[in-house]
Formats: C-alpha cells, sequence, structure tokens
C-alpha cells in the first residue's frame, strides 16, 4: 500500500470515531466537511489572536523604538493528537464534545524579549474588550517540578462569520526566549519515552531551568538600566 493511502486510511479511521455517536449515517465526505469546518474556525481564532499581538508589537516599536516580541508560532492539533487526548482523558468522542472539552485545539505561542514583556503583554490582550479569560497558568511565578516555566492562558475569542459570531477557545503561551530554549530541549530529550531518566538527569535539567532564570532576571534588570522611563510605563 502507498504510504499516501496509508495515511489517508488512517485519517478516515481516525474521522469516522469522532462521529460514531452522533452521525453513523454520514458519509465520509459530510464528515470531512465538519471537522474541515470546524478546523477553519479554530485557524480563524488563532489567526484572530496572533493579529492582536502583531498590533501590540507594532504599537510598542512606534512608542519605545523596541519590539516586545521576538517571533510568534502558531499550530493547529492534528487530527491524531485530537482523538490520542480525547482517549487518554476519557472524553466522548465528537465535534461537540471535542469543542466543549479540549482548549488547545488552537495554539498560539509568543516568544517575548524579555520577561517584563510576557506580563505587559498578557495585560493588554487581556484587557481588550472582546477577549475573555478562562484559565491562567503562571508556570513564571510558580514553575512546575521539573523547572518548566511560561505563562499560560486559555481565552475565548469570537470570530464573526457570514451569518454568526461564534466563540472559540485558544491556548495562548508566552514565554522568553531563554525560557523557549529550555523548554525545546527538554522537549527534545523528553521524546524519547522509552528513556528513563537518572535522578541526577532530573536535577540537571531542573538546574537549566533555575539558570535560564537568572538570565531573564539580568536581563530584565539591564534593560531598566538601559531604559528607566520604560519601567516607570511598564511595571
Ligand atoms: P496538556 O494535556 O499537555 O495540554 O496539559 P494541561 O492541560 O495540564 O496544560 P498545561 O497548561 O500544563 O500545559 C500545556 C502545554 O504546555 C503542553 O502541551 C506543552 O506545550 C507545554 N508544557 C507544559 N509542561 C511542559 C514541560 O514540562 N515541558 C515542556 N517542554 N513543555 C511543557
Ligand atoms: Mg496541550
Amino acid at each position: 500500500m502507498a504510504d499516501n493511502t496509508k495515511q489517508n486510511l488512517l485519517f478516515k479511521n481516525l474521522l469516522a470515531s469522532l462521529f460514531e455517536e452522533s452521525d453513523r449515517d454520514g458519509s465520509w465526505q459530510k464528515r470531512f466537511t465538519q471537522y474541515n469546518t470546524l478546523m477553519a474556525y479554530y485557524k480563524c481564532a488563532m489567526m484572530e489572536v496572533e493579529t492582536k499581538f502583531n498590533v501590540l508589537n507594532q504599537e510598542y516599536s512606534i512608542q519605545y523604538d523596541r519590539n516586545p516580541i521576538n517571533s510568534i508560532r502558531t499550530r493547529l492539533k492534528s487530527l491524531e493528537s485530537i482523538t490520542e487526548k480525547l482517549e487518554k482523558r476519557n472524553i466522548p468522542f465528537s465535534l461537540e464534545s471535542l469543542e466543549k472539552n479540549l482548549n488547545d485545539v488552537a495554539g498560539i505561542r509568543v516568544i517575548c524579549s524579555f520577561q517584563q514583556d510576557v506580563y505587559t503583554l498578557a495585560d493588554a490582550l487581556l484587557s481588550q474588550d472582546d477577549i475573555t479569560l478562562l484559565e491562567r497558568k503562571d508556570y513564571i511565578a510558580n514553575p512546575k517540578s521539573n523547572g518548566y516555566r511560561s505563562l499560560h492562558l486559555i481565552v475565548s475569542v469570537p470570530i464573526f462569520l457570514v451569518r454568526e459570531k461564534r466563540y472559540m477557545r485558544v491556548e495562548i503561551q508566552l514565554r522568553t526566549i531563554a525560557m523557549d530554549s529550555w523548554a525545546s530541549l527538554e522537549h527534545q530529550l523528553r521524546y524519547k519515552k522509552d528513556f528513563e531518566f537518572t535522578e541526577e538527569m532530573v536535577n540537571d535539567l531542573y538546574y537549566c531551568s533555575q539558570l535560564s532564570a537568572s538570565l531573564d532576571e539580568k536581563m530584565d534588570k539591564l534593560r531598566n538600566a538601559v531604559n528607566p522611563e520604560h519601567k516607570k510605563s511598564n511595571p
């Protein structure tokens, strides 16, 4: 079987599982359209939030002559990861349930220059009147036990369609360059799931995250020394 055909079959099977309960009679084409439509809504919401961050970045670059955002990455969760998560969490398989229970189908990662920028940008976004905060996890103030740091927000944002206004959820991860480099490397190391980390390796990873935290702290201090005015207007 050609790889393409195999992939198609896998996709069809996964997709079929999402419709088992609610739509046994639906044709493959109809399911595909329904699924694609929902994913397009998530993509629109993601674009909406990405634009909001780009606008904030633009305003800052005019006002303060520097960019608080280093880069932005977006991703839509694949059908494979969606079904995996539903299964792992024992959540019913259907499009409605997916929309109700999963917060991270649309994900956006904002890599900031300085740690203070993370909070300034988050506050600026959350003060916008079409954004509703559903969940906030501050892993910078309270890092995870392995040392992971980032600010996570789950927000609801409206998208305006031809005949309706629809609210979609988006997961936002804000982090500095240092936090991102630690998380990316840790993720790569953890990827080999059959490898058991020794206690020493776990401690080393944690130590590296502390180094990255003190790097962020020192950089923030340097920035405030270079531009004390900025500190005053953006506590
Ligand atoms: P998920 O099932 O992973 O979505 O967990 P959750 O609902 O408890 O969400 P949480 O906000 O804790 O983490 C969500 C996302 O943050 C993950 O999908 C990763 O992208 C990132 N993340 C969380 N913890 C870690 C970590 O220890 N290491 C790395 N590299 N990334 C992490
Ligand atoms: Mg996730």
